[in-house]
């Protein structure tokens, strides 16, 4: 199949970007990143710049990749990241428009490649169970009641993709760090900092720019982990509870 593709194209962070349209031949048994591949490959045999994009494991587990694809961040697969998107859903002629995250706390680094270490500043702010160093502990040492478990772990699926932040209207991270602080606050290994967890990374997620929440939804829609929405409500509890207690 033949596709157009309309790149975003940016030096740097400092620089100005522009949309550039791109021909690509490609077939329905490659990934999104594949055909990406194909294209750089043709500019670089051209002695062109090849398209920064970022991606690492390419099976939807370490969340390095994503952009939109025709404003719909990971493109038009629900609970798919763009590693895992194959050419198959796209036809012969399709007009694609790639641009990168936009959001003021995720500043273009290259092309398609954005700058998420304010994830990363707010995992440090309180997303860990603080332990004494010594031996192993014993596996059920602690029980852990079958329900949060569960839940903990739909939470922990959360890869940190950034995709919630880049459909929000408002750039809010609300999605990522209630599913951050949601997966350890479940756990009885997590509740003894669970007051202190909620509030240091709700103040550092506010200290990196991010909007607030008006629950539109559309950060769990393009999920690709398919976080839920109640995380929000659940993180919410926590932080007023823990503002409330005096933290
Ligand atoms: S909540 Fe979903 S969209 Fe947001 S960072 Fe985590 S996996 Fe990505
Ligand atoms: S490259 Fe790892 S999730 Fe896409």
């Amino acid at each position: 199949m033949k596709l157009t593709l309309h790149i975003w194209r940016q030096k740097s962070s400092g620089e100005p970007g522009k949309m550039v349209p791109y021909s690509v031949e490609a077939n329905e048994h490659m990934s999104f990143l594949e055909m990406l591949d194909v294209l750089n490959e043709d500019l670089t045999a051209k002695g062109e710049e090849p398209v920064a994009f970022d991606h690492d494991c390419r099976e939807g587990i370490c969340g390095m990749c994503g952009f939109m694809i025709n404003g719909v961040a990971h493109g038009p697969q629900p609970g798919t990241t763009v590693c895992q998107l194959h050419m198959r859903h796209f036809k012969n002629g399709d007009v694609l428009y790639l641009e990168p995250w936009r959001a003021r706390a995720f500043p273009v680094v290259r092309d398609l490649v954005v700058d998420r270490s304010a994830f990363d500043r707010i995992i440090q702010a309180g997303g860990f169970v603080s332990v004494n160093t010594g031996g192993t502990p014993d596996g059920n040492a602690i029980p852990v009641p079958k329900v949060a478990a569960e839940k903990s772990m739909d939470a922990a699926a959360c890869i940190g993709c950034g995709a919630c932040v880049a459909v929000c209207k408002n750039a809010s991270a609300m999605l990522f760090v209630s599913a951050k602080v949601s997966h350890l606050n479940l756990l009885p290994q997590g509740k003894a900092e669970k007051d202190r967890r909620a509030v240091n990374m709700v103040r550092q997620m506010d200290k990196e720019g991010f909007g607030n929440c008006t629950v539109t939804g559309s950060c769990e829609a393009v999920c690709p982990k398919e976080i839920s929405l109640s995380f929000i409500a659940r993180m919410n509890r926590d932080y007023g509870r823990a503002i409330l207690k005096g933290q």
